[in-house]
């Protein structure tokens, strides 16, 4: 029988294991072993605040990105970001959201991408046109373009059009699963990946990326 009353020793307090004995063999150097109480510190994200957007910051560089005569008119867009999120670029760790600037006449060409895409026309009339369907839009309309699916904008009329876009895209470029055809072309796939994909764009300089 054991004594009766023996004291349990406490265990000694675990250091964080980092692995350093092994640091010089490949894929050990960012890899660590942590404890429950070490990943939940990790993994939560402290200290996120609400954040907001002003209208009148959104166009005044809207405006100035208006005056670009972009090729095709791709991509005349901002995105709303809120930076206590760090790399997970967005609105949140899983949503996109950007506005975006056409000038009547213009065309955004066919393209496609692994993200769904929900489009808000806030204002301006066109077509979008989504695998083949043209899609009359004019201010109040929402249209959502199914991910990977084909799509395009023409904007028409007399006004700049302007759309707020929701993606479902930062989610998917943490996890390195995002994708863009741009312009429609299997020879313009771009896997969305720091180091891998120089541009999302085959027609944009890439020395300028
Ligand atoms: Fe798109």
């Amino acid at each position: 029988m054991g004594k009766q009353g023996a004291k349990v020793k406490p265990a000694a307090k675990a250091e964080p294991n980092t692995g350093a004995k092994r640091r010089n063999e490949p894929g050990f150097d960012n890899a660590r072993v942590l404890t429950a109480d070490e990943y939940f510190k990790r993994v939560r994200h402290h200290n996120v605040r609400p954040a907001k957007w002003s209208g009148e910051d959104v166009m005044e560089t809207l405006e100035e990105l208006g005056r670009d005569p972009l090729r095709h008119a791709e991509r005349r867009f901002v995105s709303l970001v809120n930076e206590d999120h760090g790399d997970l670029a967005g609105a949140s760790p899983g949503i996109f959201i950007g506005v975006q600037l056409i000038h009547p006449g213009e065309v955004v060409p066919n393209h496609r991408h692994n993200s769904v895409a929900i489009y808000h026309y806030l204002k301006g009339t066109g077509f979008t046109t989504v695998e083949g369907t043209r899609f009359p839009y004019k201010r109040g309309d929402t249209i959502v373009c199914p991910a990977w699916a084909y799509h395009e904008h023409e904007a028409t009329g007399d006004e700049d059009t302007i759309m707020y876009v929701t993606q479902d895209m930062t989610e998917m470029a943490a996890k390195r699963t995002l994708f863009f055809e741009e312009p429609a072309g299997v020879e313009n796939l771009r896997h969305m990946v720091q180091g891998t994909s120089k541009s999302w764009s085959a027609t944009r300089d890439q020395d300028q990326e």
